[in-house]
């Protein structure tokens, strides 16, 4: 019944994505040089994009593009991408497993009742413990 449950949601997910993963992928490799392979940061300059809300990612990225968010690294990495790049490498950055966060020693444990309570989805606290946000 889990499963049943899981699956509908992971569809739903997949069905309300436009980007395409592969696509993104292949145009993800410059992005990964900054962003982490697997868009996990493995600094603190640069933030992690695994896991984050694809209508986040891909608004971030008009909003480097269109100048009304700044930053000279990103404005100039957002600047050529077209629309269609930009919901694929959202769908794909989306798509990959949230970083878990460094003080976490157990595996990060699905929220059951969470929402992703900022923009970006990240990580949410319940109970003390660090536990990923899943995409909804
Ligand atoms: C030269 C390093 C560099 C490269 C290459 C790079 N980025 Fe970034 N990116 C950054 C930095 C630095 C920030 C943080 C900007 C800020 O603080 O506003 C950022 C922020 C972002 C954000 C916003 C994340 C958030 O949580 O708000 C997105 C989305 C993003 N980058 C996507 C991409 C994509 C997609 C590519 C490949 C096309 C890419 N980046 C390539 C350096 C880079």
């Amino acid at each position: 019944m889990k499963y049943v449950v899981a699956i509908a949601i992971l569809s739903a997910a997949l069905a309300a994505n436009a980007g395409d993963v592969a696509a993104g992928k292949a145009r993800s490799m410059i992005c990964t040089s900054c962003h982490g392979a697997n868009g996990i940061s493995s600094s603190p300059m640069f933030p992690s994009l695994a896991g984050k809300k694809a209508e986040y990612l891909s608004q971030q990225l008009r909003d480097f593009k269109s100048g009304s968010r700044q930053n000279p690294s990103m404005s100039a990495m957002a600047a050529p991408l077209t629309p269609e790049d930009i919901e694929n490498l959202a769908a794909y950055f989306s798509s990959l497993p949230a970083p878990i966060k460094p003080d976490s020693k157990t595996e990060p444990k699905a929220c059951p009742q969470s929402k992703p309570s900022t923009a970006s989805g990240d990580f949410l606290q319940v109970q003390g413990k660090n536990c990923a946000v899943e995409s909804p």
